[in-house]
């Protein structure tokens, strides 16, 4: 990334793909996935939300970022200045909603450092498999333990972030995306070869048109907006560094497709392993780091898969939260005009503090409970259910009602696009995104 005298932009397109898709593959296709399809009766919610993501993510992620490149901000800065104070109001809404992420966010992220550290010291394998329970959870409920790898997540994406996007974000980018990927692949073959693996393809992929019902359809919306970081502000802020020369519909279609992609992998990597050690696929947010001691040591070089596996999953982490908290910092710099320094100081120590009552939600604070959900139960369920679907409201009517010109010159900048598929996007923006919102968010919240 360099920097122009007005905002910076992306050093290359590579960079801009990899770091958008950084931020969109994270935790949660590797953890939030498998144990969001296993809460929800697997195809149920795994074809709802491949659909969703092609037929809504896309075109919603296309037009956030066409208003970041048009605009040069942020989301509030992007919707105000295309829609009035109104939707600037929404586009506050998206940033908070980044914020809010972020404070349970960097608790997995904890968790992450924490099997890292333990596959370094020779306990990442876990070969009786009625241990793999209790090992997740002696540690989510020791709270000195849990907030301290919560804080040092947190630290390290505070770290990247004061030096930089180019420097900080767009390397390690480069690097570990890919890592990752492969890795995963090598997990998944040994996965699948062992016994009564496939059982869990099948619960991934295999239709029951009985298993639908109001609240999974509601949950793969909200993760197809979660694994996109849709609405949050996020992307809309990484628009705002791409450079006019870059074809956005292309890219995008990229990112979405590595997004999906790395869901359908991580549910690859953990659902046949869950069956094939007979382990419940609803066991809730533990499910992967739970499953995975078990597959490491069935694995030969066990410990080194390990370590690497954790290694890729930290930073994938640390992507996707670089992303929301870059875009929080820059709120503060554009909006409330805070030095770079001080706003990511009072960013990190805000969500330090927020991230601690999450962190003690799975044991100290995990008796306090509002509306039957812990402070980081309702937190995930309010981001990625209520927050993230107005935010892409907010763009949908921004971007498809409001200023539709200013998007389809983003959209044609690089090179023209076929006059059927510029209308098709116009439609699906205007009218169906809206409604495919409002019904889903309507039927899940109210069944
Ligand atoms: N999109 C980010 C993730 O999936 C938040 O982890």
């Amino acid at each position: 990334m360099t920097t122009s005298s007005e905002r910076s932009v992306w050093g290359t397109r590579l960079g801009f793909i990899l770091a958008s898709a950084g931020s969109a593959v994270g935790l949660g296709a590797i953890w939030k996935f498998p144990y969001m399809a296993g809460t929800n009766g697997g195809s149920a919610f795994i074809l709802p939300y491949i659909v969703l993501t092609i037929a809504i993510g896309f075109i919603v992620l296309m037009i956030e970022m066409a208003l970041g490149r048009a605009s040069r901000g942020g989301a509030a800065h992007a919707l105000r200045l295309f829609g009035g104070p109104f939707w600037g109001g929404v586009g506050k809404i998206s940033v908070l909603t980044g914020f809010l992420i972020l404070s349970f966010y960097q608790v997995i992220g904890g968790w992450c450092l924490n099997y890292l550290f333990d596959a370094c010291i020779g306990q990442g394998l876990i070969t009786d498999t009625a241990m793999l329970g209790s090992h997740f959870d002696n540690f989510v409920t020791d709270g000195p333990r849990a907030v301290f790898m919560q804080l040092a997540f947190l630290t390290l994406t505070a770290g990247v972030i004061v030096f930089g996007v180019e420097k900080g974000i767009e390397r390690i980018s480069k690097l570990l995306m890919p890592t990752l990927f492969i890795l995963m692949l090598c997990l998944i073959v040994r996965g699948l070869t062992l016994p009564h693996a496939w059982d869990g393809v099948e619960f991934m992929f295999k239709f029951d048109p009985e298993a639908f019902n109001g609240s999974s359809l509601l949950n793969a919306m909200g993760f197809a907006f979660f694994s996109l970081s849709l609405g949050s502000g996020s992307m809309m802020n990484y628009g705002s560094y791409l450079s006019d020369k870059v074809n956005l519909p292309t890219s995008v279609a990229w990112i979405s497709f590595l997004a999906v992609l790395a869901s359908i992998l991580g549910g690859l990597m953990i659902m046949p392993a869950v069956f094939a050690f007979s382990l419940d696929p609803a066991a809730g947010p533990g499910l992967t780091f739970v499953t995975m001691p078990a597959v490491f040591a069935q694995l030969p070089f066990g410990q080194g898969f390990a370590i690497l596996f954790y290694i890729c999953l930290v930073v994938a982490a640390l992507t996707s939260a670089i992303s929301i908290l870059e875009m929080s910092v820059q709120f503060l710099v554009d909006e409330c005009h805070v030095s770079r320094r001080n706003s990511i100081m009072l960013n990190t120590i805000a969500l330090s503090v927020l991230g601690v009552v999450c962190a003690l939600s799975f044991g100290a604070l995990s008796g306090y409970k509002l509306a039957g959900k812990t402070f980081f139960d309702l937190l995930d369920f309010l981001t990625s259910n209520v927050g993230m679907p107005i935010g892409a409201m907010g763009i949908a009517i921004v971007g498809g009602y409001l200023v539709w010109p200013v998007m389809k010159k983003q959209l044609t900048l690089t090179s023209p696009m076929n006059d059927k598929v510029l209308v098709t996007t116009h439609f699906l923006i205007r009218f169906i995104v809206p409604c495919v919102i409002v019904v889903i968010a309507g039927a899940g919240l109210f069944s």
